[in-house]
C-alpha cells in the first residue's frame, strides 16, 4: 500500500464513522419526529424525547465501536486521524492541531452553558382542551337557531366575512389552524374540522371561548398560555354567533346538540 492510499484509507474509515454518528443523530433529531405525521397518529412532529435519543445515540456509537474495533486494520486506520490530532510532533504543533484544540473545549463550554441555561419548557401537564363551560354561557341559545333558509345562508356569509377579518391569521382561512400566523405558537391552534375538536361541544361553547378568549379558563386548560383573544369587547353577541355559524361552516362540522333535543 503507497502512503498516499493508506491516508485516504486512514481518512475514510474516519469519516464514514463520523458521518454515521452525525447522520444518525440528525435522522433522530429532525426526521423521526415527522414519521408520526407521515404515518397519521399526530398533526404536528412528534419530538424525540431527550432520554430517547440519547440511549440510541449510545446504541450508534456503540455498536460503531464494536464494528471499527472487530478487525485489527479497520481499528488502526480509525485512530490514525485521532491520534495524529493529539500528538503533538517535535517541532511544535501544526497550525491545524492549534485549530482544533481550541474550537474543542469551546464546542463543549457552549453545549454546557446549553444544558445548564434556564429555558422555557412545555410543562409536562397534558391540557385539557375543553374544560366545563361556565353556567352562565351554558344556558345561552343561538339566537339564530331557527332561522329560514335564506336569513341562514346571509348569517353565514356575514359570520364568514368576520371571521376572516379577525380569526383568520390564527385559525386560517379553513378553520383548519393554518393561519399564518399559527406556525410560531407554542400552543398551535386546533384544525376545527378535526371531529374532536368544536363538533364535540354545543353551541354556547364556541361563544364562551371567544367572548372570554384565554381569560377565565381553568388551570387544567392553559398550562401552555393559548394566545387566543377576548372579543366580548370588540364584537358584538350578534357578531359572535354569526361567527360561530361561519367557524362550523367552513370547518365542515356541526355543532354537539344538547341531550334531549335530538332534531
Ligand atoms: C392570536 C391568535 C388567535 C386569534 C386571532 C383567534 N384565536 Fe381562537 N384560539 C387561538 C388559540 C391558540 C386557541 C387554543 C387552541 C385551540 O383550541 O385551538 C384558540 C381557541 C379557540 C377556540 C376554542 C376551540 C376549542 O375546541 O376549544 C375557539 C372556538 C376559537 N379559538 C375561536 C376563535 C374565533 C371565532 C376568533 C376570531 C373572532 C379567534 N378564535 C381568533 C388563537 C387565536
Amino acid at each position: 500500500m503507497t502512503r498516499n492510499s493508506e491516508s485516504t484509507g486512514r481518512e475514510s474509515v474516519f469519516s464514514a464513522a463520523a458521518i454515521t454518528f452525525v447522520a444518525a443523530y440528525l435522522g433522530l433529531r429532525f426526521v423521526a419526529p415527522w414519521l408520526a405525521v407521515l404515518f397519521g397518529f399526530s398533526q404536528t412532529p412528534a419530538p424525540t424525547p431527550g432520554f430517547v435519543l440519547g440511549a440510541y445515540m449510545g446504541c450508534v456509537a456503540f455498536g460503531t465501536l464494536i464494528y471499527l474495533s472487530a478487525e485489527e486494520g479497520r481499528w488502526h486506520l480509525f485512530r490514525g486521524p485521532v491520534v495524529r490530532v493529539f500528538t503533538i510532533p517535535s517541532e511544535g504543533p501544526r497550525r491545524s492541531q492549534l485549530l482544533i484544540l481550541g474550537i474543542l473545549p469551546l464546542v463543549v463550554g457552549w453545549a454546557e452553558w446549553r444544558r445548564v441555561m434556564p429555558s422555557p419548557q412545555t410543562p409536562a401537564v397534558l391540557r385539557v382542551q375543553h374544560p366545563g363551560l361556565p353556567d352562565q354561557f351554558a344556558v345561552l341559545e343561538n339566537p339564530y337557531g331557527e332561522v329560514a333558509e335564506e336569513e341562514r345562508a346571509v348569517l353565514e356569509r356575514e359570520g364568514i366575512v368576520l371571521y376572516q377579518k379577525n380569526c383568520r391569521p390564527c385559525h386560517g382561512t379553513k378553520a383548519d389552524g393554518m393561519g399564518p400566523l399559527a406556525r410560531g405558537q407554542r400552543l398551535q391552534p386546533v384544525d376545527f374540522g378535526d371531529p374532536g375538536t368544536i363538533a364535540t361541544v354545543v353551541e354556547p361553547y364556541p361563544f364562551w371561548r371567544i367572548s372570554e378568549g384565554t381569560t377565565q379558563l381553568p388551570g387544567i386548560a392553559t398550562p401552555w398560555n393559548s394566545s387566543m383573544p377576548s372579543w366580548g369587547e370588540e364584537l358584538s353577541d350578534e357578531d359572535i354567533w354569526r361567527i360561530i355559524i361561519a367557524e362550523y361552516r367552513l370547518s365542515g362540522t356541526e355543532p354537539r346538540r344538547p341531550e334531549g333535543l335530538e332534531r
